[in-house]
């Protein structure tokens, strides 16, 4: 039954090709006579490996291996031995990373056991299953593993209760059961709800049934395909055109313990520079430096807090990267310096391609041409493509020494003080070709501790390419200045990417329903590894209305990477188009994101240490919280939690309906503007129609009427959360108490990461972190706030706490012991706060009721 179903899949597949004029190598082996199917069968020896099982059945060998108690690796091979064993994308220590495990063979099984799985093969059909240690099964084979040539599909049995998440930032619901989606790294400019593939290759997900979760990472460069049950209701399928079936099991059995194993296999993010999670500002065309300026300095003028201005492709010469117009931009260097002196960080586009100009003092070229640097075609020419600035030819970036070339080429720029840096383009896109690529038998020379020297086509190097130009690019710049966290922006990447770059969804539209699209595609490009993401604020192509961008500004407000960018030819963007009650609105965003950045600065380095994203769908928060025991973000339309702690419930547009509801998992809950309990006192641009007091129990909704000026946003009750005062960047010092926001639940907690934000200095310990706690004790509060840990010392010298849901003027208040006088309660607010006194060692402040 399965075979006819591959033919489909690959006659399907070839037709879209061939509409679109195409190359396509699944559809091309689609040709291929049945009679060059192999399909796995029965078994035919086995032998215990000392973590995991080797498994022969006549055709192929099965590796199946434990790195951890909980990841496991499975290698199919035709051949008798198995392919080279290297990996762009999972950590050598990881891949030889191993575990003892137990082998048993018993009636028609082999297989074996670690602390947490047990692995068996079915001796008849050589299908592998993979169950917990109570015998719940996890993974199971719908079908023998199939070869058709050098391509192979993977069939797994689709529970009726299983979910399917991640995938990179493919378009599409949050759950990508009933979809197919391809990985293919393309340019789509404009990418419209059916584009696939898009600008990245990321062949891991999450799978999750009923709060039991697990991943998988099909490790495979080339052309990949996933298949969550279009085929066939019963079962999900993936497979390549070519490459290994290499794929790695990752369990939970809560999903932030499977996001953490993936980060554990393929790296994490490293920590961000703290400017980067301010507001940027980009746009293609800003054609001067005059203009530049002007952005720049309207920022400053109408307070308009903001960290990064990009320059785009149009202050090259002739789109050439590494190069500067001097007609436009007439002083280069002093105007990086000017926006230094105000505070501006700025990032400069580095395309990937280098303009074919030969002997014409384009040094980029030249040099790159002497070291050998550029991608062949097959008969030893050096392959010429057609982008931005014209002919141009490609870095080989699976070359070390090639990489290593190109991180010279920023020696300048990094050195006058450009801050940061966007590859763009790196799929790599080729203009004026149906394919939008290089062709498929371009050759790439793989130079790389690991692998074997060799040369290998560009349809097993494509999907890497954009992640190895990012790495060149990341390794170069902390080669350049090792004191320095580099930033780096990629648009095209691969699995493990996240180690070297940021990323952003490419190009979409001014339009609501890209609006909306944006949500699941990060929260997707989080469970994927990479939190440091974001999309182009107010849309890429096309002009958006003031709503839109007002709405844009909203919701990117809680987006790790904040960045407005738009297109050439399109209306202006920036906060104050179309006047200044629109951009009194923006601003007011833009302003809390600042005053909320200590809590999304300490999310970031959360994110650096456990893998854990920034943005995160429900169901990682409250795994257990399910609505007929679907996650529970399927019936949470396009909300989502920053942290733990917060709740941003954005209307589901385009549809802008009278009211929409907001799902609440069952705890408590604030409103984050206002510090109203929602049970109690609901703000008042919050209709909340039911009466009903939310807490611990099932599912519940309220009902929101949409504002354009307004974003529902929620806290959960039980946080901490820590506040900065209002500066207009972050290498401005505040001045002023650290805040700290106290949500009452039934206990609560909350914690602060700081240092100086651009160093490695937090490494050496110079760095501040505190936790705090409380619990509510006889109607009054107890908090503690724990001891400095590290030697980073705060800009604050007092600290202020305010108290959420307090319903009367406190008692006496203690702080380590000793009365504090500094306190205000507001009643109408609800809320009462107490001014305390910075102390490393922390201490209890005790409120009476
Ligand atoms: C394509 C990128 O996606 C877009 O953001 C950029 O503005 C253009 N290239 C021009 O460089």
């Amino acid at each position: 039954m399965h075979r006819p179903r591959f033919g489909q899949l690959a006659v399907a597949l070839g037709f879209f090709c061939c509409v679109l004029n195409m190359p396509c190598l699944l559809a091309q082996s689609a040709k291929t006579e049945a009679s060059d199917l192999t399909s796995l069968g029965r078994v035919t020896g086995a032998t215990a490996l000392p973590n995991g099982v080797d498994v022969r059945d006549g055709k192929a060998r099965i590796e199946i291996t434990a790195l951890r108690e909980d990841v496991l690796r499975v290698r199919v091979s035709k051949a008798e031995k198995m392919p080279e064993d290297a990996s762009w994308a999972v950590l050598a220590g990881a891949r030889t990373s191993s575990v003892a495990t137990a082998y048993s063979a018993k009636g028609d099984k082999v297989g074996f056991q670690t602390t947490v799985l047990e692995v068996s093969v079915d001796r008849a059909t050589s299908r592998l299953t993979i169950s917990d240690r109570s015998g719940a099964v996890l993974l199971q084979d719908a079908e023998p593993v199939e070869f058709h040539g050098d391509r192979f599909r993977v069939y797994k049995r689709m529970p009726e209760q299983e979910h399917y998440f991640g995938l990179g930032d493919k378009i599409g619901p949050l759950d990508r059961r009933g979809g197919t989606y391809q990985m293919w790294n393309t340019d789509q400019y404009r990418f419209q709800e059916s584009s696939d593939p898009l600008y990245k290759a990321i062949p891991f997900f999450l799978a999750d049934n009923a709060g039991r979760s697990y991943g998988l990472f099909l490790d495979n460069t080339w052309r990949t395909s996933f298949d969550f049950g279009k085929e066939d209701v019963n079962t999900y399928s993936f497979g390549a055109d070519g490459g290994p079936v290499d794929y790695y099991f990752i369990y939970g059995p809560k999903p932030k313990q499977v996001v953490e194993g993936y980060a554990w296999l393929t790296g994490l993010t490293p920590l961000p520079p703290k400017w980067s999670l301010g507001f940027q500002q980009s746009r293609y065309s800003y054609m001067t430096e005059a203009r530049a300026r002007e952005v720049a300095d309207r920022m400053r003028a109408d307070r308009i807090p903001c960290d990064a201005l990009y320059l785009d492709i149009d202050f090259q010469v002739g789109n050439a990267p590494f190069t500067v117009n001097k007609e436009t931009f007439p002083k280069f260097p002093e105007f990086v310096q000017e926006l230094k002196d105000k505070h501006f960080n700025l990032v400069l586009i580095t395309d990937l391609h280098i303009a074919d100009r030969a002997n014409q003092g384009y040094a980029p070229y030249d040099t790159g041409a002497a070291g050998d640097h550029f991608v062949k075609n097959p008969d030893g020419s050096v392959f010429v493509g057609k982008v931005w600035p014209g002919p141009s030819v490609f870095p080989d970036f699976t070359r070390k020494q090639s990489r290593e070339w190109w991180g010279t080429l920023y020696k300048q720029f990094y050195d006058e003080g450009v801050a940061g840096f966007w590859n763009d383009m790196n799929e790599p896109s080729v203009f004026e070709v149906a394919s939008k690529t290089m062709p498929l038998d371009v050759v790439h020379r793989i130079d790389e501790p690991g692998f074997l020297p060799r040369s290998a086509s560009h349809a097993e190097i494509h999907n890497v390419y954009g992640m190895e130009n990012s790495r060149g690019t990341y390794e170069g710049l902390l080669k350049l200045k090792p004191q320095q966290r580099p930033f780096v922006l990629t648009r095209a990447t691969y699995a493990g990417g996240q180690r070297y770059a940021a990323t952003w969804t490419g190009d979409n539209s001014s339009t609501w329903n890209h609006l909306r699209l944006s949500t699941p595609m990060l929260l997707n490009l989080g469970l994927s590894g990479f939190s440091m993401a974001g999309d182009d604020i107010g849309g890429y192509a096309g002009s958006s209305t003031q709503d839109l961008l007002t709405k844009w500004i909203e919701v990117g407000e809680f987006n790790p990477i904040y960045r407005d960018h738009t297109e050439k030819f399109t209306a202006d963007q920036e906060p104050w188009v179309g006047g200044p009650e629109v951009e009194a609105v923006r601003r007011r965003y833009i302003e809390d994101r600042y005053r909320l950045l200590p809590y999304l600065y300490t999310l970031a380095e959360e994110n650096s240490r456990t893998g854990v994203p920034m943005m995160r769908p429900l169901f990682l928060e409250f795994p257990d919280a399910t609505a007929d025991k679907h996650p529970l973000d399927l019936d949470a339309g396009n909300q989502f939690m920053l942290g733990s702690n917060l709740l941003i419930a954005p209307a589901p547009y385009p549809e802008a309906p009278d009211s929409y509801a907001v799902t609440f998992p069952p705890v408590g809950w604030y409103d984050y503007w206002t510090g109203a309990k929602i049970a109690s006192a609901p703000r008042e641009a919050v209709a909340v129609s039911t009466g009903a007091a939310l807490g611990v129990g099932a599912l519940q909704s309220i009902k929101i009427t949409p504002e354009i000026n307004v974003l529902p946003v929620f806290v959960r009750a039980g946080s901490i959360l820590p506040f900065a005062p209002l500066v207009q960047s972050t290498q401005e010092k505040p001045n002023g108490p650290l805040t700290l926001k106290v949500y009452p639940g039934d206990s609560c907690e909350g914690s602060l990461y700081q240092d100086d934000g651009i160093s490695f200095a937090y490494k050496e310990k110079d760095f501040l972190r505190v936790k705090y706690s409380c619990d509510s004790a006889d109607g009054g509060l107890r908090l503690r706030v724990g001891a400095r840990e590290g030697s980073f010392q705060p800009w604050w010298n007092e600290v202020e706490v305010t108290v959420f849901d307090w319903k009367s003027a406190p008692g006496k208040v203690t702080y380590g012991g000793e009365a504090i006088s500094k306190f205000r309660f507001d009643e109408s607010a609800h809320s009462l706060t107490i001014t305390l006194p910075e102390k490393a060692e922390g201490g209890e402040l005790e409120i009476a009721a």
